[in-house]
């Protein structure tokens, strides 16, 4: 945030560090408590500032962690990347409406969220096969696959979730603009991703599932070995184990997994999704 502004934004780029004894510039991957640095920063939306030279007040800033709501840093603005300034909103004729309304349908984004090994992709899959059955237009946006490549390049610390979920987000907001019924399945364990991808949406497109499967009953099942490995420490940050998951609060779907079949649940997805198109 700003003095007058608050967006969110993205260390898109750290040139370097710079040693505070002799001023040298260091090669660095990140910063440290008290450490300082030149970086670029990517906002989401525009704002009004000056450069730190011309106005203290204005051209001063500080980063907020979106998820534990701690100031991480503050900064001083060079100047605006002349990128930034160069690239415009192409604005195109053939636009969201008329994409969707060829398919026949409302664009949504149905953004599965819990643990590994909960069922997500199984209902996913099987809601996919209904909904192509009746004439929908769908694709699913898988964590496991995207990380084969878009997201080939992070892994699962706290940072990279964060990067996986902004990305795929980004991904899921084209797809519902092309008029599609998107299906992201993603473990996507903190709120405050959720809530990103959520805003990133037209309003009541963004659909957060939640598939309610406990810790014990993921570990239990294991279908791909990982809890067992991961509880023996051989993997580390893993989601239930020793990487949090924020379950929500106010999903607009709450599918408590226990005891169903993959059938009933998806004809309740099924439900909700015919419901919310003849209102
Ligand atoms: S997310 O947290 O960033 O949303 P994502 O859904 O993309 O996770 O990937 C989760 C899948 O990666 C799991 O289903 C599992 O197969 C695999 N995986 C590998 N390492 C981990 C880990 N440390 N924590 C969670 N899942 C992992």
């Amino acid at each position: 945030r700003t003095e007058t502004d608050q967006t969110s934004a993205t260390v898109t780029d750290l040139k370097y560090r710079i040693n505070v004894n002799d001023f040298a510039h260091e090669a660095a991957k990140s910063l440290e408590m008290n450490e300082v640095g030149i970086c670029n920063i990517s906002t989401r939306t525009p704002i009004a500032f000056d450069p730190f030279a011309e106005n203290r007040t204005t051209g001063a800033f500080i980063l907020i962690d979106r998820i534990s709501n701690a100031t991480v840093g503050a900064g001083m603005i060079l100047h605006s990347l002349r990128r930034a300034e160069n690239i415009h909103w192409q604005s195109l004729d053939v636009g969201k409406r008329v994409r969707a309304d060829m398919k026949n349908q409302r664009p949504a984004v149905f953004w599965f969220t819990g643990l590994s090994g909960s069922g997500k992709s199984t209902i996913a899959n099987l809601f996919e096969k209904k909904l192509f059955a009746t004439g929908r237009h769908t694709y699913i946006l898988d964590g496991d696959n995207v990380r084969h490549g878009l997201n080939r390049d992070l892994g699962f610390t706290d940072a990279d979730r964060v990067e996986n979920i902004r990305r795929v987000a980004e991904v899921a907001r084209l797809m519902a603009d092309a008029g599609l019924i998107v299906i992201v399945s993603f473990i996507s364990p903190f709120s405050a991703e959720r809530r990103m991808a959520r805003e990133l949406m037209a309003d009541g497109e963004f659909v957060e599932v939640f598939v309610d499967t406990p810790f014990e009953e993921c570990a239990r099942r294991d279908p791909k070995g990982l809890y067992a490995r991961a509880l023996n420490g051989e993997i580390k940050n893993f989601t239930g184990v020793d990487s949090p998951y924020e379950a929500p609060e106010t999903p607009e779907i709450h599918l408590q997994t226990l005891g169903k079949s993959a059938e009933e649940i998806v004809d309740a997805l099924e439900h909700w999704l015919n419901e919310r198109d003849i209102a």
